[in-house]
């Protein structure tokens, strides 16, 4: 059986990306019938400085977004990290089995560590936190962007050090990538790097929140280049590319059905396709945002609902683990 487990950090508005390359993704497999468990990784935003009130806010935001995009709270287990307990206790358990070295290597920890001068210990043990948000749950497919991907490596090869060490008890967890373009959604301003919450310049990304407007005018000031035909070509034409890969996403065509639509069109004409197409996708989960935001006791609700669900899950692996390395829990 399959159990899918994904997160999101509350760590600011959600993007486009973070919404074609998970959050819908989450939603279709539901709606395929699919167990599972999908968090709000508030305890990994802490891995960098927060301020309490905003993770507050951003949680509550992000779970309206979240029901708004389609998220069942009765079909899926939806629930913030922080309320789970067996997450962290899995994780210290899983960074005695972690190598500094491993860790230190990744590229993500190496980009957001480079200009601190005191590295918290956290930031480092962020993939392990991750493994366990995943193993805590036995969850056997993680529907994530590619940035994801080493971090699933990492739990992988902690899956595999601890039955080495204490037997077989969990499954692999095996990343389920997309191949629709929406694993890598890319910013406006710069289409070499991933559309990202933490670039900054506001124009790199679409939020869910964003208006017609103001989706419109970021679309129109997307960086593109020189040659006014619309192809599809990510290596040479990152920028074009992505408009195309955004048009695709936002109406459910194919990479052909959009290329084709284009023909004639310039690029700057080809924009106004796009920005049309995204505001007629994601004005319907704005609007249903609105509605659910204006009810923050339903969202705590919901949250409280799903948090009491996983810990029941939760606490039947843990013991499992529990009792493989000998502790002592009762
Ligand atoms: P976070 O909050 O940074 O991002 C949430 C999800 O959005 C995806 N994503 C993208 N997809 C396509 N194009 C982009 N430009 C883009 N930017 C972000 C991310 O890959 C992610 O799927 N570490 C995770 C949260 C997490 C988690 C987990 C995920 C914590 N524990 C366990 C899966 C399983 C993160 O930072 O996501």
């Amino acid at each position: 059986n399959r159990r899918v487990v994904s997160g999101l950090q509350p760590t600011g508005a959600l993007h486009v990306g973070n919404y074609f390359g998970a959050v819908r993704r989450c939603v279709r497999l539901q709606d395929q019938g699919d167990d599972l468990m999908l968090f709000i990784a508030d305890l990994h935003a802490h891995t960098t400085p927060q301020d309490p009130g905003k993770v507050q806010e951003n949680s509550l935001e992000l779970t309206a977004l979240l029901l708004a995009s389609g998220v069942d709270p009765e079909r899926t287990v939806l629930f913030a990290q922080s309320a789970v307990p067996r997450h962290a206790e899995l994780c210290w358990l899983l960074a005695c089995l972690a190598t500094h070295a491993r860790l230190a290597h990744l590229p993500q920890f190496k980009e957001k560590s480079a200009n601190m001068k005191e590295v918290p210990i956290g930031l480092l043990l962020y993939p392990v936190l991750q493994a366990a948000d995943v193993l805590v749950y036995r969850g056997t497919h993680v529907p994530v962007g590619a940035d994801q991907v080493q971090h699933l490596q990492v739990a992988s090869q902690l899956v595999r050090t601890f039955h080495h060490r204490f037997g077989k008890l969990f499954p692999t967890p095996r990343p389920i990538l997309p191949d629709d373009g929406s694993d890598r959604v890319r910013s406006l301003r710069d289409p070499i790097k991933k559309m990202s919450k933490s670039d900054s310049d506001p124009k790199s990304r679409i939020l869910l929140s964003d208006s017609d407007e103001v989706i419109k005018l970021k679309i129109r000031k997307a960086v593109t280049d020189f040659t006014p035909q619309v192809t599809f070509d990510p290596d040479t034409r990152p920028g074009v590319s992505n408009l195309v890969t955004l048009h695709c996403l936002a109406s459910d065509k194919l990479i052909e059905e959009a290329v084709e639509e284009a023909d004639g069109l310039t690029t700057a004409q080809y924009k106004r396709v796009v920005g049309d197409a995204l505001c007629e996708a994601l004005a319907p989960i704005r609007e249903r945002a609105r509605q659910l935001r204006a009810r923050p006791d339903l969202l705590r609700d919901v949250l409280r609902h799903g948090a009491a669900r996983a810990r029941v899950r939760a606490d039947v692996v843990y013991a499992d683990v529990a009792d493989r390395l000998g502790l002592t829990t009762i």
